[in-house]
C-alpha cells in the first residue's frame, strides 16, 4: 500500500495507478480508510511518498512513518519525490549546521529504505543511516519537448547540471550537451560565464535539477538573449519556484517551463511516478 503526504498527492496517485497498489489514509492505530481490508496484523510493505517542501510536510512524513509502523509491516519504504534542504549538504561556514543531515537522520529512523528523486548531490544519501538510492526523473522532461527541434542544444546552467542536461538529451534521442559556468554571490545573485560556443540558430533546452528563486535560469536566459538562438525551453526536475520565480522567468522571456510533479506546481507537466515505479 501507498501513503502520501499532502504535498505528494499527485505523484503518489500516479504511482498507485502504475503499481496497482492502493493509496490509503492511515489512522493512529495503523488501520486504513477506504475499501481495502482493515487487518492491522501485517502487510508486506508500506510505501510512503513525501515531498518535503516545508517543515510541516517534513512533520507529515515523520507522522506517516509512525502510523505505518503500527501496522507492523515487513518493510517501510520512504520515497522523497523532493527532499527539502538537500542543497545544504555540508557546513558552508564554520559552525553552521548541515541541514540535509539534520532532516535525513529522523527520516532514516522511521524507515527501512529511502529513495530520493534527483537529490542535489548524492552525498546526502549517506545521512539517512539506512539504504538509500537516487532516482533520476530527468529523462521524463524530454516528453514535454516538441520532437521537431532544430539542432537541439541541451544546456546546463552550471557544471553540476550537465548530467541532468545529458539525461534529458539521452531521453530525447539527439542533440549536443553543454554547460555554462556559474559563480553564486548570494541566495539570489549569480554570475554566469559562457563557454566559447556560439548557439546561433539552435533550439536550446535549459535543464537543471531545480529552479528555486529563478536567479540561475534568468541569468542563463539573459546570456542566450544576446545570441540569436531558436526556441528556448526551460526544464527542471523540481519546481521549487520560490517567491516570484515564475514572474522572473516570464519577464526574462521564457514562455515554456516544464518540470516534474516531484513538487506539484502549474509547470509540473510530466510525472516522476514512472521512474519511481521502476524501483518496485
Ligand atoms: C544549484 O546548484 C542548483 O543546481 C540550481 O541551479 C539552483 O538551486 C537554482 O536555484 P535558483 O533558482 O535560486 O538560482
Amino acid at each position: 500500500m501507498i501513503a502520501s503526504t499532502l504535498t505528494a498527492q499527485t505523484v503518489a496517485s500516479k504511482l498507485s495507478g502504475i503499481l496497482d497498489e492502493p493509496l490509503v489514509e492511515l489512522a493512529s492505530d495503523g488501520t486504513v480508510e477506504g475499501d481495502i481490508d482493515n487487518d492491522t496484523s501485517s502487510s508486506d510493505r508500506v510505501i510512503i511518498v513525501a515531498s518535503t517542501t516545508t517543515s510541516s510536510a517534513h512533520m507529515d512524513l515523520l507522522e506517516l512513518q509512525e502510523l505505518a509502523s503500527k501496522r507492523d509491516p515487513d518493510k517501510i519504504i520512504t520515497v522523497l519525490s523532493y527532499m527539502g534542504y538537500a542543497r545544504q549538504d555540508k557546513a558552508f561556514k564554520y559552525g553552521a549546521p548541515i541541514s540535509a543531515r539534520a532532516v535525513a537522520q529522523p527520516i532514516g529512523t522511521g524507515t527501512d529504505q529511502v529513495y530520493v528523486v534527483n537529490p542535489h548531490n548524492v552525498s546526502v544519501l549517506d545521512y539517512f543511516g539506512v539504504p538509500a538510492e537516487p532516482i533520476d526523473a530527468a529523462p521524463k522532461l524530454a516528453k514535454a519537448i516538441p520532437n521537431d527541434l532544430t539542432d537541439p542544444l541541451f544546456l546546463g546552467p552550471d557544471e553540476d547540471a550537465t548530467w541532468i542536461a545529458r539525461s534529458v538529451r539521452d531521453s530525447y534521442g539527439s542533440g549536443e550537451v553543454d554547460n555554462f559556468d556559474k559563480l553564486r554571490h548570494s541566495a539570489t545573485s549569480v554570475e554566469m560565464t559562457t563557454s566559447e560556443t556560439e548557439f546561433t540558430g539552435q533550439d536550446v533546452i535549459l535543464a537543471d535539477d531545480m529552479i528555486a528563486t529563478g536567479g540561475t535560469m534568468s541569468e542563463a536566459i539573459s546570456i542566450l538573449d544576446e545570441q540569436d538562438v531558436g526556441r528556448l525551453f526551460v526544464t527542471c526536475v523540481h519546481p521549487v519556484l520560490a517567491g516570484k520565480a515564475v514572474s522572473k522567468l516570464y519577464r526574462a522571456g521564457v514562455d515554456n517551463i516544464c518540470a516534474t510533479d516531484s513538487i506539484d506546481k502549474s509547470v509540473s507537466k510530466v510525472s516522476a511516478a514512472g521512474p519511481i515505479a521502476e524501483k518496485f
